[in-house]
């Protein structure tokens, strides 16, 4: 892994990237601020039918997990983890309003340079092109500020929307992972998708911009 740099600075990190216009409305991504106390956990509280199926399981309830007080702590570890340059964690806004999260975890550098990606939208933004905005960003700037050669996603097959993400990004599908996350309470199998610089020397937001799906605000 590589040493920190002056400050503790890492490649890519911090980072503010977009502004990119789509259905839901204009979306950027920016590093966590302890003021996303309340809206994070507004939203997490309003939607735990919509993301509890799909996140890793953890200790304590939901409510508690994602409570405003619970915020302080999660801020300041993927901090610490931010500046020791083994996580990138973005908060998603739309319409400069907190509406999600990408992270990109275990940065791994050397010969390696890869990472997996997380992320999740908040249900009444659903189908509106936020995610592939959020991730299509993210990716761009790992392959470039950050230095990163491959980003990995691990999808349970049944999540059809988040599998759909990675097909409009041109992410492809390497693998199934058997019993690999324990996700809401048991070893679930997950197919394992991935991308390197090579698939987009033009990057993510363009594809998504030469698509349609995406605009670049003037
Ligand atoms: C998966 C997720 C991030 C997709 O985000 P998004 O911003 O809605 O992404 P998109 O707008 O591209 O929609 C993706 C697909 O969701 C499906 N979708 C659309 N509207 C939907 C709705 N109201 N409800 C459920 N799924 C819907 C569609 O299949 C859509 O594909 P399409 O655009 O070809 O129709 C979001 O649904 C989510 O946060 N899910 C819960 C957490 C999660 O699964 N995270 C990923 C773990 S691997």
């Amino acid at each position: 892994m590589q040493a920190p740099g002056p400050q503790g600075r890492h490649p890519g990190w911090p980072a503010k990237l977009g502004p990119l216009r789509v259905k839901a409305g204009v979306v950027a991504v920016r590093g966590p601020r302890l003021f996303d106390a309340s809206a994070w956990s507004r939203i997490r509280l309003r939607d735990r039918e919509h993301l509890e199926r799909w996140e890793p399981s953890a200790p304590g309830s939901w409510d508690d997990r994602n409570s405003t007080l619970a915020w302080p702590g999660q801020w300041s570890s993927l901090r610490a983890l931010a500046r020791r340059g083994m996580t990138l964690p973005f908060v998603i806004t739309v319409d400069d309003q907190v509406a999600g999260q990408v992270t990109v975890g275990n940065v791994i550098r050397g010969s390696l340079c890869s990472a997996w990606i997380g992320y999740w939208v908040a249900s009444h933004l659903v189908g509106g092109g936020v995610a592939p905005a959020a991730v299509a960003l993210v990716v761009d700037h790992c392959f470039t500020q950050a230095g990163l050669h491959r980003i990995e996603a691990t999808v349970r097959p049944e999540n059809t929307a988040s599998l759909r993400v990675l097909e409009k990004l041109a992410f492809r599908q390497e693998g199934l992972f058997k019993r690999y996350l324990d996700v809401a309470g048991d070893w679930r199998d997950h197919l394992c998708l991935a991308i390197t610089t090579e698939d987009v020397p033009d990057g993510l937001v363009h594809r998504l911009v030469s698509d349609g799906r995406a605009a670049i605000p003037q």
